[in-house]
């Protein structure tokens, strides 16, 4: 009798963190959207407590989508202007280029923006290329990008970033499966490897299972 009690609560206990989390597989796939600005600690925090350790556990089920943006204004006369002021500009921009000159390859991207958010933050401290050599990127074809913006570039960040920040209003802003929840966004700053865990051990065909709530 007393078995069969622990089983009920159990299952009602799971069964409530699954509504409540709610994030399931997409063809296999958990996708993440992450908007981030260069100068920003709370991004800083993401990689640091959640994002490097759920992607080096979860890599193969992630599809990862960043969007170096964050509040930024582009300005009439085509400047920008940042919330982390021109340093914070600048490597946004950095991070557009390398992002974009490491297309297909989402462990490099991944690298690439682990380091930049990992001290001493080279980009927006340092003004340095140092991540973007660290993944092989030419260093002439990154200047020539940094140094000639107001592209696609620029314009599919801002257009990507612009519903999620009017909805979430936070740097960084986290979306799964480019579906805007609130909810999912604040949970993820401080739990998104188990949110992911469950998602996945949910789809037997992951072979996950063993999640541990956070
Ligand atoms: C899950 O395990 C089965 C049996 O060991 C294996 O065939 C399959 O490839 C595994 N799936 C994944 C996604 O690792």
């Amino acid at each position: 009798m007393a078995t069969k009690h622990l089983v009920f609560i159990a299952a009602c206990f799971l069964l409530g963190l699954t509504q409540v989390n709610g994030l399931q597989l997409v063809n296999g796939k958990i996708k993440i959207t992450i908007g981030t600005t260069s100068g920003c600690v709370d991004t800083v925090s993401l990689f640091q407590t959640q994002l490097i350790e759920t992607y080096n556990e979860y890599s193969e089920f992630l599809e990862l989508d960043f969007v170096p943006w964050g509040r930024t204004l582009w300005n009439a006369d085509g400047s920008f202007s940042c919330q982390f002021q021109e340093p914070d500009c600048w490597a946004n921009r950095l991070h557009r280029c390398a992002l974009d000159m490491l297309k297909g390859n989402q462990d490099a991207q991944m690298h690439y923006m682990s380091c930049e958010f990992t001290q001493p933050r080279p980009s927006f401290l340092h003004t340095s290329y140092q991540c973007a050599q660290a993944v092989g990127l030419n260093l002439i074809d990154v200047d020539y990008c940094v140094n000639n913006n107001g592209d696609d570039l620029d314009r599919a960040a801002q257009l990507a970033s612009q519903v999620p920040m009017a909805t979430i209003n936070f740097v960084p802003y986290i979306v799964f499966n480019d579906v805007i929840d609130v909810p999912a966004h604040v949970q993820a700053r401080s739990r998104l490897k188990s949110m992911v865990c469950f998602a996945l051990a949910a789809d037997p065909s992951t072979n996950v299972s063993g999640c541990e709530i956070e």
